[in-house]
């Protein structure tokens, strides 16, 4: 079954051919590549929403090169305790190296991203997950359609607790405030470190919480790629950038909180 819904009229959708189309015959063609845009021109904000083409590359080739991989290991390791989740849906999924090692892992993966360059490389990194390239504010997934959900470095949205089955669980992955402290304390004269939000989200228990710190090298040219691919590409001057990409290496840490929501069972 598909479990993409309708932008226009959320009414579930059936694939013919290489479209997919809904009772009201509005239809969305499939992309070469095999991913769906279902991100119409009225609920987007701007003509290319998301991270552009460089901070997605960069993402990708700092990702391949395997420095998150305990982060990864946590997250797979996390959502398959137990054994039950059988759908997934990956919001604000970016290239897809977290999507891809968790489709490797669970039956159905379905991963969501605004960024349409962002969802076209990770429709090359793994064909076994349904794509699309939409906004987590507006969910075009089915109600009750999943079991978890895994939101890592992305905006949360609401809109999750309407896709979750009762019982479901959202995995959470946020920045911890030691978070890169290495490389901020280069590019800024005052390094600020930040604590997450832990806000209460209505509908949902927070279940568990883990805090996931572990040192790494980086090397070279992926310094530039991390940097790329964070705000600091924005946010920092570029000669404070060009200083930190001459070093040979840095170690650095990375702080992450992995938490664990519930959606409560309506009575
Ligand atoms: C820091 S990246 C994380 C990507 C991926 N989860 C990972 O960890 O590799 C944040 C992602 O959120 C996406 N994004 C931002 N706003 C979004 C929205 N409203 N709906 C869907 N995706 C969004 C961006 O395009 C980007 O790919
Ligand atoms: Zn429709």
């Amino acid at each position: 079954m598909e479990l993409f819904t309708c932008p226009l009229c959320f009414q579930a959708l059936t694939r013919i051919n290489r479209s997919l189309k809904c009772a009201r015959n509005h239809s969305y063609d499939l992309a070469r590549e095999g991913y769906v845009n279902l991100l119409t021109a009225q609920h987007r904000r701007s003509k290319a929403p998301g991270d552009n083409p460089e901070m997605i590359a960069a993402r990708g080739r700092f990702l391949d090169a395997g420095y998150y991989r305990p982060l990864a290991e946590a997250l797979c390791a996390a959502v398959t305790t137990g054994g039950t989740a059988q759908a997934l849906a990956d919001l604000g999924c970016g290239e897809g190296y977290f999507t891809q090692l968790l489709s490797d892992r669970l039956p159905t993966v379905y991963g969501v991203d605004i960024s349409r360059p962002a969802i076209r490389a990770a429709t090359r990194r793994s064909k076994s997950v349904c794509y699309a390239v939409a906004s987590t504010t507006r969910l075009p997934l089915i109600d009750q359609g999943f079991d978890a959900v895994t939101v890592v470095m992305a905006p949360f949205s609401a809109d999750v607790a309407r896709i979750l089955k009762p019982g479901g669980r959202m995995y959470r992955v946020s920045a911890g405030p030691d978070h890169l402290n290495q490389l901020k304390q280069q590019i800024y004269a005052q390094a600020r470190t930040h604590d997450r939000a832990l806000e209460e989200l209505a509908q949902f228990a927070l279940t568990n919480s883990h805090r996931l710190t572990f040192e790494f090298t980086i090397y070279g040219s992926d310094l530039t790629d991390l940097i790329a691919m964070t705000p600091m590409r924005y946010t920092s001057a570029r000669h404070q950038r060009e200083q930190v990409s001459q070093l040979d290496h840095l170690v650095l840490t990375a702080d992450f909180y992995l938490d664990i929501f519930e959606l409560a069972v309506s009575p």
